[in-house]
């Protein structure tokens, strides 16, 4: 056997190398923002003036970017760069950069106008966005940086719009389209860049938004989940005979809450009149905007249209009051709370009522409102996301529950299983108070066969290779958005070409790993960011380990052995790791695969190179004497650390193990590899030779074995 007995020493080169090794890979949405023309208005004005016209602008642009929970990461000069997606990331980044650019604009335009009368100046703004791979350093600090080719695009998409226009890139459009109106602007040159690239001036958020799930041209029919649809069914049966029900729906983002909610809402229309469905929806950068759920649903009570101003939305207010007969004194006490939830302004002064008045004013409309429209007929009220609501939304929502007890009304609300929300006490309250009449479904991952079925639906594709079907079932997990995502990657990457008939499978291309697409990134980044920073460091060198990794490996590597033990406890309370095996060794796997791509996904490639190696000398530390039957796992980790020299060696050693145990097509792939790095390593000539002739003779051994063993 090679010499494996090198010295133990785990933390070699932490500190140096460690160290020096900062920040993180992040697919971010950068946005740019700058002042047209700012050269010839500095000119104009005396210094000191410019600085406070800027000042001024900054805090109109930089209020937007906040709001929607972005960080301002640069002011230079005149030009603002923000991030969404660093360093925290939210599952649907690019949507708030381009809500907080239509913000900026329009604050900017009020701005604009006063510049102009005040100082006879034409002040404007232009903004580019762009989304993309980047490393972002220095995360958590004050001050934040990003390097890559995402952040020049976005510059240039912003230096190619013009005044008052915003401008995205193709790949931020391709997440957005069913979203916003845009023009498309074809193909525009870029300074510095080969390859011209297509740009979108976005006009405006679309009046009735799509579906951002699912692909286009493709679809499957509801797939499994038979008993929770009958469930539902029977809830809805219920309320059509006039008993009033509730419903909870509960999974984690992507198992189907939003599909069984419209697969039950074709079922209502056929057997319910017309508009007896009301949907509610949380938004997740409006979680903490006081009765945030219930704005689209006041606006189409009163008949608010989106650009109304704070005069006419009083004034429909009033008159829908009117016409429920309401004294003119609630009247003005209902407008006031009433164009809060609107448009969070009061026209006129809205801060001498005190939040408990508002509460209740609030409570005391949309109680008797809803309970008149159930009683004209059975009703459905629908909470999509409701672990996104604000708590004044769940408080009302906790009052308006009672309503079941006496109208034909069915509450159903969808909830990701996070505790920690607001709305988790609604699901409390409903168990506990409505027993009778509360109904919940908590979806599971699609079992095997299901999501086979799946899969299938979506990829109707007779010669599938079977290790591209297992490839798929082993990183989605039966989670249905991670199977749909994963066949996106596929169209997208050419593995799979889309065609008018339906979906072909390219047989030239080899799959064995599929990259974790961009949405799902951003979605796993999610839970990831939420957990403090020394919790997420060990959850990335877990990463490195593997999928599935032993404790005492961890242990060794990890920078804070004594707080490692309260550190993997969390990470299984957020469920981003499970405990696999207590014994012959304690043992944690990443409970989604896809989860352990984004956590390693996020590492600087130097940094994943050094973790690989630390994992390597713990194995070989903690293993010897067992080397043999580790070899495989420490040639690939010395491999993945640059280190060909003893990832040679382990793949010889593994390939020998491998032989001895007559797996001889594991055996040829080992050589291979140590072929490749003694190739990368300069090795001499006679280590070639050597190493083919022994890879000949096992392939040649295993045809001439082949007949026998038939
Ligand atoms: N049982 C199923 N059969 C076929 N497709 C499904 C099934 N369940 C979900 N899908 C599809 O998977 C995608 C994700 O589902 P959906 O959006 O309903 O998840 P969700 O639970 O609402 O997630 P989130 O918490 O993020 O809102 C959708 O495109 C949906 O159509
Ligand atoms: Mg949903």
């Amino acid at each position: 056997m090679t010499d494996t007995t090198s010295t133990p020493s785990p933390g070699r080169g932490r500190t140096s190398e460690g160290a020096a090794v900062q920040g993180e890979r992040r697919i971010i949405t950068a946005l740019f923002c700058d002042v047209v023309n700012s050269t010839a208005l500095a000119e104009q004005l005396d210094p000191e003036d410019w600085t406070e016209i800027l000042n001024e602008a900054f805090q109109h642009l930089t209020a937007p970017i906040l709001r929607y929970e972005g960080t301002v990461a640069k002011l230079m000069g005149d030009a603002v760069l923000a991030f969404f997606g660093a360093p925290v990331a939210h599952e649907d980044d690019p949507r708030r950069a381009v809500l907080a650019a239509l913000d900026m604009i329009a604050a900017i335009g009020a701005f604009r106008e006063t510049v102009k009368s005040e100082r006879g100046l034409e002040f404007d703004v232009r903004i580019g966005i762009n989304t993309g791979p980047v490393v972002v350093a220095d995360i958590g600090a004050r001050a934040m940086d990003a390097l890559g080719d995402a952040i020049n695009v976005a510059a240039r998409m912003e230096q190619a719009a013009g005044p008052g226009t915003i401008l995205l890139s193709g790949d931020t459009y391709r997440l957005l389209a069913p979203l916003f109106d845009v023009e498309a602007l074809g193909e525009i040159e870029l300074k510095g860049k080969a390859d011209r690239v297509p740009a979108f001036r976005v006009i405006g958020p679309k009046a009735a938004p799509g579906r951002v799930r699912g692909i286009d041209g493709v679809s499957a029919p509801l797939i499994g989940r038979d008993r929770e649809f009958a469930r539902l069914r029977d809830a809805m049966t219920s309320v059509l005979s006039g008993r009033g029900q509730i419903v909870g729906l509960l999974g984690e983002a992507g198992l189907g809450k939003s599909r069984m909610l419209s697969e039950l809402k074709q079922e209502w229309d056929r057997a319910s009149p017309p508009n007896r469905w009301i949907v509610l929806s949380g938004v997740p950068y409006d979680a903490s905007r006081p009765y945030g759920l219930f704005q689209n649903y006041a606006r189409s009570m009163f008949g608010v249209e989106l650009n109304d101003p704070v005069e006419t939305i009083h004034d429909k207010i009033v008159a829908t009051l009117r016409g429920h007969g309401k004294d003119e004194e609630t009247i003005a006490l209902c407008a006031t709370a009433f164009e809060r939830v609107i448009a969070a302004r009061t026209l006129l002064d809205g801060s001498r009522y005190d939040v408990e008045v508002v509460k209740n004013d609030i409570y005391n409309t949309l109680s008797p409102g809803l309970a008149r429209h159930a009683r004209n007929g059975p009703l459905v009220l629908v909470v999509d996301d409701l672990h996104w609501a604000d708590p004044a939304s769940v408080e009302l929502l906790l009052a308006l529950l009672s309503l079941v007890e006496d109208v034909p009304l069915l509450i159903v609300f969808a909830l990701r299983p996070e505790r920690q929300s607001a709305a988790w006490r609604i699901r409390q309250r409903a168990e506990t108070d409505y027993p009778h009449r509360y109904t919940e479904l908590s979806l599971r991952p699609l079992d095997a066969t299901d999501t086979n079925a799946l899969v299938s639906a979506l990829l109707s594709i007779a010669d599938l290779p079977a290790e591209l079907r297992q490839l798929i079932l082993r990183k989605t997990d039966g989670n249905p958005y991670f199977v749909e995502e994963i066949v996106r990657t596929l169209i997208d990457e050419g593995v799979v070409r889309q065609t008018a008939d339906g979906l072909h499978w390219e047989a030239k291309t080899d799959v064995s790993e599929i990259a974790i697409p961009d949405t799902l990134q951003a979605l796993l980044m999610t839970r990831i960011d939420r957990l403090d920073q020394e919790t997420r460091s060990t959850l990335q060198l877990a990463s490195v380990i593997g999928r599935s990794f032993y404790y005492s490996i961890l242990k060794r590597i990890s920078e804070s052995a004594m707080a490692l033990d309260r550190q993997l406890l969390s990470l299984e309370r957020v469920e981003l790791l499970l405990e696999s095996a207590r014994l012959p060794e304690l043992e944690y796997m990443f409970k989604h695969e896809l989860a352990r791509d984004a956590a390693y996904g996020s590492l600087l490639n130097r940094k994943r190179r050094d973790f690989h190696r630390r994992v390597g000398e713990a194995i070989e530390t903690i293993f010897v004497g067992r080397l043999e039957e580790q070899a495989h796992r420490l040639a690939r980790h010395f491999d993945l650390a640059g280190d060909t020299a003893k990832a040679q060696r382990y793949y010889e050693v593994a390939a020998e193990t491998a032989a001895s145990m007559h797996a001889t097509a594991e055996s040829a792939a080992h050589l291979a590899h140590a072929l490749d790095c003694a190739r990368k390593n300069g090795a001499p000539p006679t280590d070639l030779e050597r190493l083919a002739a022994r890879q000949a003779a096992l392939l040649g051994a295993a045809t001439q074995t082949l007949p026998g063993s038939a």
